[in-house]
């Protein structure tokens, strides 16, 4: 069974803990819908203070919502569209400390406050993308970015065990 609470402690010590859990959640399974439904409820459930966790998928047009923690979602995103789109197309982790100063943010919640999300990568593929909100202005940093690139690293090499080179955000 996985610990269903928030985790106690400094951000280096709970990114590696989620980490190493993450790593035993998803072992040996390649179903996406199974990995990223249980991805997102461990660190929904894992990391405080957090409204939303879930992934937008690129069905190879835009972005369609997939599984998800947190209220009902826009289902569809094209690319260059707010927070998730923007991140897809310029493959780079956005952080955003205050989604009211984000041009085009798409308010799916309206309790979010910040965001954070990953561009999912496989090679030069484009995947998806996996986005946290926050309630709170500010809830994300550096440290939350560069854990929560090394969780979704941890879903590609589960998603894609025969790719050697993964990418999830700008962090390697
Ligand atoms: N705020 C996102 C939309 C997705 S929801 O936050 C779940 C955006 O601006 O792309």
């Amino acid at each position: 069974m996985f610990q269903s609470t928030a985790l106690c402690g400094s951000k280096s010590e709970i990114y590696p803990a989620l980490v190493a859990t993450a790593r035993g959640l998803l072992a040996g399974e390649t179903d996406r819908i199974a990995n990223a439904a249980n991805f997102c409820a461990l660190i929904f459930h894992a990391l405080p203070d957090l409204n939303w966790a879930g992934f937008y998928f690129f069905d190879g047009v835009e972005l369609v919502v997939g599984p998800f923690q947190g209220k009902p979602a826009c289902v569809r995103i094209a690319l260059g569209r707010g927070v998730c789109g923007t991140a897809a197309v310029s493959r780079r982790t956005l952080l955003v400390a205050d989604v009211a100063a984000f041009p085009g943010h798409i308010p799916c919640d309206a309790d979010s406050r910040s965001e954070l999300v990953v561009p999912l990568l496989a090679g030069d593929r484009l995947i998806g993308v996996f986005d946290v909100d926050a309630p709170l202005l500010e809830r994300f940093d550096g440290d939350d970015q560069v854990g929560l690139e090394a969780l979704c690293r941890v879903f590609m090499q589960a998603l894609y065990p025969q790719l050697a080179e993964f990418a999830a955000g700008e962090s390697r």
